[in-house]
């Protein structure tokens, strides 16, 4: 059954238009128009008529910022959410709130369901009543640890939703399912960039399996069916109204109360940070144009990141890995605070790496993430501050 939400107030007031600046997106918007009209008109076309489109997961982090983006430009939103406990539900709903807010001021329309994506009825219903045209999947659960303490619940968000999910674009002829899947499906010891064009069939966690997975299925929906979809990889996404369960938050208030940093592999350990902005602009590009056949692609010579039906996948990421020293000399700046560094000893774990190879997705939406580390690092630290008022 659907539950329309009636968002709560948030109990700190927060003015989103205050608290999370925009970086610099101009160059790229400044050619936007000539780049889309060298891809073909019929694309361009579709990519600027406003569009019905499910947002799920639309109260988490990424889900929230693509609905947010996607009400600024005119598009009609329907967000379904079951607003899980994994972490702080205010959070969650405060989003919900500034969305409300946004779509009072600018018109937009806005829709917000509280249902479990697992409840086909609540699906059907939503996408029936609202004719949505296409979808946006950010609704799942990425934590490796849960997904290590309860199994059955990883399986469930992340594949069994997902099942539900592919039945209903099936049977209301959904445009294009755009939906999140994760640079861990790549699996770990990589010493060069990740690229789509390697093989992605060995991750090491459960989520990532199920990430992986979900990938393959739509796979076969886009056969059969002829749905197109985009599984879009994320790279460690950060920012203003982030999940409190991340890195960055527990090192920004620990430097904050003087607390030790605990730090492995002598500081070597890096990670690909995507700055939030940069994720929404290349999801909602990607989500624009639907995943064409790849005409080049055939048995004998079956590329990883395309296929003969409708279906691609696409990393997302900045492109450029910081190693924790140098997100924590971010923070140190930003916060104008010194960390109090704890070198774990003992023998070298395996080396955690991830940078994002972006050249398919450049070549698929004309961006190219640009946020600066220090900049995005700045803007969350803004954020962080404000909100907690710490
Ligand atoms: N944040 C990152 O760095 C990152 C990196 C790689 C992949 N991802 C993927 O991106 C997606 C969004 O991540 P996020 O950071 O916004 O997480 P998030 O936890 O903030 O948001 C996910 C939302 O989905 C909802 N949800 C979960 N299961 C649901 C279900 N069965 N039905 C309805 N709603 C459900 C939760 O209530 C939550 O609000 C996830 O699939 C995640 O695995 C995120």
């Amino acid at each position: 059954m659907l539950v329309k939400m009636e968002a709560l107030p948030g109990q700190e007031k927060l003015n989103p238009t205050e608290n999370q600046a925009t970086p610099n997106l101009e160059p790229a918007l400044m050619t936007e128009k000539a780049e889309l009209q060298a891809i073909g008109p019929d694309l361009v076309k579709q990519a600027r008529q406003k569009q019905t489109v499910l947002v799920t997961g639309h109260a988490g982090f990424i889900g929230y910022h693509v609905a947010k983006n996607l009400l600024e430009r005119g598009d009609k939103v329907i967000g379904i959410d079951s607003l899980n406990t994994h972490y702080d539900t205010r959070l969650k709903r405060e989003r919900l709130t500034l969305l409300d807010e946004l779509a009072k001021a600018t018109g937009s329309k806005f829709t917000s369901i509280r249902a479990d994506l697992c409840d086909a009825n609540a699906l059907h219903e939503c996408l029936d009543t609202w004719k949505v045209q296409r979808i946006i999947h950010l609704a799942g659960q990425t934590d490796k640890f849960l997904s290590q303490d309860k199994p059955e619940e990883c399986v469930q968000n992340n594949i069994n939703a997902f099942m539900v999910l592919l039945e209903a674009c099936r049977k209301f002829k959904i445009n294009h399912l755009s939906y999140a899947s994760s640079h861990a499906v790549y699996g770990a010891g990589f010493d060069k960039a990740m690229s789509e064009a390697d093989c992605a069939n060995h991750p090491l966690r459960l989520d990532a399996a199920t990430q992986r997975a979900c990938e393959l299925m739509a796979h076969s929906y886009s056969h059969l069916f002829g749905l197109p979809t985009t599984g879009l990889r994320f790279f460690s996404v950060y920012g203003p109204w982030g999940r409190p369960d991340s890195v960055l938050f527990s090192f920004t208030r620990k430097i904050l109360e003087g607390k030790p940093i605990q730090i492995y592999n002598e500081g070597s350990n890096s990670r690909d940070y995507t700055y939030i902005d940069d994720l929404v602009e290349g999801v909602v590009r990607a989500s624009d144009m639907p995943a064409q056949p790849d005409p080049a692609w055939t048995v004998e010579n079956p590329g990883q990141a395309t296929s003969s039906a409708p279906w691609r996948v696409l990393n997302i990421g900045a492109g450029v890995p910081q190693s924790i020293e140098e997100l924590i000399a971010a923070l140190e700046l930003a916060l104008g605070k010194t960390a109090v560094k704890e070198y774990l000893t003992g023998p070298m774990l395996e080396k955690a790496r991830s940078c994002a190879d972006v050249t398919a997705l450049v070549e698929a939406t004309q961006f190219r993430p640009q946020t600066k580390f220090d900049r995005g690092i700045t803007q969350f630290v803004e954020w962080f501050r404000t909100y907690y008022q710490v």
